[in-house]
């Protein structure tokens, strides 16, 4: 989604902001812009396309703004890249989120003769701030602007005429960086731990002034105190080394992030623990693959008799009535700023639940809305497609069922053991994932199937496959085949079927061969071939490892492979952003 970055400080703004914004390109973008502020006018730079084609920039100025935008609001074009400038070019603003009204706001500007050049609401909502200068400054004109806007917005106001930068948030993630001596935002912490790692999190409702060397927060007009962050990660850790992409790399990195999610504080997993153990209902909610993560962690939970429901965050509220003060909700999120997410715990708000949040970034708009939090401290992830995150939100559940189970010390070794098969597993199924790309690359459709904890194994690997390679994929329960899907399998089809020697093994086996009876091309995970299997990819042993990592971790590089024979950049697939800020 979109990205924001801005400086104030005593050097040249533009050059920083142009390596920032390249931090910021992993989100997501079609278009990028710098606004500079000096010697009272504004110089502004903006293209459609990739930043990394374009020139050098310096512009003199040691104030700025810069922004990669992901076109919501009018067609990606020069034109509707941020910044924009107010119609007489003395303010600037970028703005992440969605002014819903801005058609009605523009009529009215429009009477009041300003003037328009591009079709986006954050046009309209520099020239609406423009507007309440009269007599003012530039914070309580933004401050009477916003309380006339509709939606959703993170926004930086920039002035040719002041040394200083208004910023607001409403529902879209926004920071602050204090630096030694200067200052810096954004819409995430990527393009400031060049220089700081002490981040304040704006709330909703939030306006701020910053300076140089100071910044001021308000809150419904009153002056409030947002205490800093320490941010754990460092720019290295975002390092590509002699990886060809980032999934790449995250996918070999789960060795060991796997391993940071077991290091928890003892009082933390008691915390979250005795919390679940209390509670009368649990729900578990998320999107995308921490959703997945989420129906292995329902699963391990209804087997010890909890009573759970995991649901797509999207769609809570229609099951709001289920919810009281007894219940916990757990909300698991990489980014902890999935807009969905982010709206589902606060509309249930009102039925005071407990709220349990398994996280990776720190410093949220979601672990604002938790009473518990625990991170998986996978650092950060910058592929699109969530790998280590998922294993590691994984790691942390089974902890925590370990924990309520009185079997932490085990279920610790367990996932120890686990980790250290990750490397030998991608090593081992490499020949044969290569095979699988090169003689079915070709094909329209790939099914995955498993049952019970692999039923979120098949969701995943198929959402994997689907969102980097654009094969249409589908998950589903072995049992779910003969209800329907199979009506779909004819000769070559594939169905890579999860088939680990639990407790449904037989079953997924039975399933299978209904496939391989119509023609299907099987491919088998498991730790052992199977002679309906046509494809062969090895997992270790069952009763030293956990299923739903290990049978994940190939999936995830099949799906890499596929991606990458095919063409596509699995780091930055068409349509996709890494958060998805907007609902
Ligand atoms: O940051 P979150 O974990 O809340 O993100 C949720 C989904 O948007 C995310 O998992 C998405 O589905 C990924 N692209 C999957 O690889």
């Amino acid at each position: 989604m979109c990205g924001i970055f801005g400086y104030v400080g005593d050097r040249n703004a533009s050059q920083i902001l142009m390596q920032g914004l390249k931090d910021l390109e992993y989100r997501g973008y079609d278009s990028w812009g710098i606004a500079i502020a000096n010697n009272g006018t504004i110089n502004v730079i903006k293209r459609k396309g990739e930043i990394s084609k374009a020139e050098d920039l310096c512009l003199e100025g040691r104030i700025g703004i810069a922004h990669t935008r992901w076109a919501t609001h009018g067609v990606p074009s020069d034109i509707n890249a941020h910044p924009h400038i107010s119609y007489d070019g003395a303010l600037a603003i970028v703005h992440n989120g969605i002014i819903t009204n801005f058609e009605a706001l523009r009529e009215r500007l429009l009477k009041e003769e300003y003037k328009f050049s591009s079709d986006t609401d954050s046009e309209v909502l520099v020239n609406l701030i423009h507007s309440k200068m009269n007599d003012v400054g530039l914070l309580e004109a933004t401050q009477a602007a916003l309380t006339e806007v509709e939606g959703s917005y993170a926004i930086a106001v920039l002035s040719a005429n002041h040394d200083y930068v208004v910023l607001a948030k409403k529902e879209s993630p926004f920071l602050i960086g204090v630096g030694n001596d200067e200052m810096f935002f954004a819409s995430d912490i990527m393009p400031m731990l060049d220089y700081t790692k002490k981040v304040i999190t704006l709330h909703d409702g939030d306006t701020a002034v910053l300076t140089q060397n100071s910044f001021e927060v308000f809150n419904s007009d009153s002056k409030v105190t947002r205490s800093a962050t320490s941010v754990p990660w460092s720019k290295k850790e975002a390092e590509l080394g002699n990886f060809a992409h980032y999934m790449q790399k995250e996918i070999h990195e789960q060795e060991r992030t796997i391993q940071e999610a077991l290091r928890q504080p003892a009082e933390t997993l008691e915390a979250i623990c005795s919390s679940l153990k209390n509670a009368e209902r649990i729900f578990i909610t998320a999107e995308g693959t921490s959703l997945n993560a989420g129906m292995v962690f329902d699963l391990l939970l209804s087997e010890k008799g909890y009573m759970t429901k995991c649901l797509r965050a999207s769609e809570l509220r229609h099951h709001k009535n289920q919810i009281t003060q007894d219940s916990v909700v757990v909300a698991v999120s990489q980014s902890g700023e999935t807009a969905d997410l982010i709206s589902a715990l606060k509309d249930i708000k009102e039925k005071n639940p407990k709220v349990v949040s398994i996280l990776n970034r720190v410093g949220s708009h979601v672990e604002q809305l938790s009473d518990h939090v625990i991170y998986i401290k996978a650092g950060p992830e910058i592929g699109v497609a969530s790998t280590k995150a998922y294993t590691g939100q994984i790691a942390v559940m089974y902890l925590l069922a370990g924990n309520l189970n009185g079997s932490l010390d085990e279920t610790r070794s367990l996932l120890l053991s686990t980790a250290e098969k990750v490397h030998n597993i991608l090593a081992e199924s490499e020949s044969e994932i290569s095979r699988i790309v090169e003689e079915l690359k070709g094909q329209r459709d790939f099914y995955f199937i498993g049952k019970g904890i692999n039923h979120a194994t098949a969701l995943e690997a198929a959402l994997k496959l689907k969102e980097i390679s654009y094969i249409h994929a589908e998950g589903f329960a072995g049992g779910e085949l003969k209800h329907g899907p199979l009506a779909l399998i004819e000769k070559g089809v594939p169905v890579v079927v999860i088939a680990p020697k639990d407790s449904t093994y037989q079953d997924i086996i039975s399933n299978a061969h209904e496939a391989k009876t119509r023609g299907a091309a099987i491919i088998g995970v498991s730790s052992e071939t199977h002679t309906l299997f046509d494809y062969f990819v090895k997992i270790p042993e069952n009763h030293s490892t956990i299923y739903p990592i290990t049978s994940v971790v190939p999936l995830q590089y099949l799906a890499y492979k596929m991606a990458v024979a095919l063409g596509k950049n699995p780091d930055k697939p068409r349509n996709l952003a890494k958060s998805v800020t907007v609902k």
